[in-house]
């Protein structure tokens, strides 16, 4: 018998998901391109019994192949890019017609269903796989959404998968088979422009609560601290007290007062701004999110415009307690528009693709493990059980703490505003719910401009939608 898995890339993420695999009783083989990894992590961090007796390291490619269970199951934890298809082609001369490749890591889904194409036609099944929780989550168990053919997964995936995910607190795998195609990595691509949109939120809390407010670290900890017993519980309100409580190794000062504020990304959440514009899907949030991480990043740019325009507008608020209600109601807001959005964006990329997205146990999927693990994900479940959802701000579960939130939400982008501080995920969710429930928006002055200047034609409010319509203007 021989491993029933192999684990291809022995990062930390590769290490970790294969030490997983072996604490659930599945023997696996593992490999890097570079020996010494391997040797570091079998010297390392298989300590066990029982990961001594089923975690197998390989030297080269062919054994490594030859050491699994046919159909051969290989996970690929690599580079997203060009690294998987040269992977992938280093592994075919030893792979057969049936075996089985799975690329774990932030592909663009487009990359993935080319590469299930280019693959079949050498008769190897090729998957894509969303993995989210970091280190700790591969070690520990993540949220997975796999995507490919489904009979395989039933047979050979299916039950690896689950046993190795997160789980939720009434037992609940944080697994389960996507659809077919790229569908796996497009939901990851989404939960990663969510993640954007939660960051960015929680990050522009924090600025008001600097700027506005004048508070010390100890005490917006606290503040997060208290959100996260609520109905704001999650995973990354959780690191953002900790974060505000920790000490620098180099000054006596707290870490967080000596983090350059400049950010970098990989991408993911810039495809999910780009799927939204494809797809002609408002998600404002999550789009804003990444355009606050690329202003972070001309910092130079900002002090220099800083000198310039040097005067912030100085704003009192005078009862501190209610502004901080307020924020949490601005925040919790917000993170719905986020989420509204990018439900949206799924529900459209499912009806486009065909794919059948189960979005509310997508939401349940993220429930644990993840990055954007929180108690919200189970609401949003429950939203989805509830029946059809357009928009998750018209549901049953939501619309009244929307209608609760609106007006503190609105007192703190006022104020914001007024201060000259920059909050782009709260201000816009809070345009995009304004937009979202207007009946009337400025859109027939829209239709007449380019009915006028391009003759793009126009519909009116008391003619069928199918008419068009087209006005002789004023003539040049
Ligand atoms: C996850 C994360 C993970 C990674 C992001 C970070 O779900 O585990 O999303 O995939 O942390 O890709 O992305 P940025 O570097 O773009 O912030």
């Amino acid at each position: 018998m021989g491993s029933y898995v192999g684990v291809f890339g022995m990062g930390v993420m590769g290490q970790s998901l294969a030490l997983n695999i072996a604490n659930h009783g599945y023997a696996v083989s593992v490999y890097n391109r570079h020996d010494e990894a391997t040797k570091d992590f079998m010297a390392g961090r298989v300590r066990t019994d029982q990961q001594r007796q089923l975690v197998t390291p390989t030297y080269d490619l062919e054994g490594f192949v030859q050491s699994l269970d046919r159909p051969r199951k290989v996970i690929l934890m690599v580079k997203a890019g060009p690294v998987v298809d040269a992977v992938t082609d280093s592994l075919l001369p030893y792979l057969e017609k049936g075996d089985i490749v799975i690329d774990a890591g932030n592909t663009f889904y487009q990359d993935t269903e080319r590469r299930m194409e280019a693959y079949a036609q050498k008769g190897i099944n090729f998957f894509g796989m969303g993995v989210s929780g970091g280190e700790k989550g591969a070690l520990e168990g993540p949220s997975i959404m796999p995507s490919g053919d489904r009979a395989l997964y039933d047979n050979y995936l299916g039950k690896l998968l689950t046993d190795i995910s997160a789980h939720t607190a009434d037992g609940a795998p944080c697994c389960d088979y996507i659809g077919k195609g790229g569908s796996g990595h497009y939901v990851k691509m989404v939960h990663n422009g969510i993640e954007y949109g939660d960051i960015q939120i929680i990050d522009e809390a924090y600025f008001i609560m600097k700027n506005l407010l004048k508070m010390s670290n100890a005490q917006m900890a606290d503040v997060f601290e208290t959100w996260n017993k609520g109905r704001l519980d999650s995973f990354l309100i959780d690191i953002t007290y900790k974060i505000l409580r920790e000490k620098d190794d180099l000054t006596e000062d707290d870490l967080i007062d000596h983090i350059l504020d400049e950010s970098g990304q990989k991408g993911t959440g810039m495809w999910t701004a780009q799927e939204g514009l494809e797809m002609h899907v408002a998600i404002p949030t999550m789009a804003e999110a990444v355009f606050a991480r690329n202003l972070s990043a001309v910092k130079g740019e900002r002090v220099a415009a800083s000198l310039v325009f040097a005067d912030k507008p100085v704003v009192s608020i005078e009862d501190r307690d209610a502004f901080l209600v307020d924020l949490e109601q601005a925040v919790y807001a917000s993170k719905i528009m986020s989420y509204a959005q990018g439900f949206q964006l799924l529900d459209k990329a499912s009806r486009q693709h065909d794919w059948g997205l189960k979005l509310g146990d997508i939401a349940l999927l993220w429930r644990e493990g993840c990055i954007i693990r929180a108690k919200f994900l189970g609401r949003i479940k429950s939203a989805y059980d509830e029946g059809d959802v357009v928009n998750l701000m018209m549901t049953d579960e939501f619309r009244d703490e929307i209608k609760a939130a609106v007006p503190g939400w609105r007192r703190v982008v006022v104020k914001a505003l007024e201060g000259g501080v920059y909050a782009p995920t709260l201000a816009n969710s809070l345009m995009y719910f304004d937009g979202y429930t207007s009946e009337k928006l400025a859109a027939n002055m829209c239709q007449a401009q380019r009915d006028w200047f391009g003759a793009h034609t126009y519909h009116r409010d008391d003619r069928p939608h199918e008419e068009s319509f087209h006005h002789q203007w004023e003539q040049f």
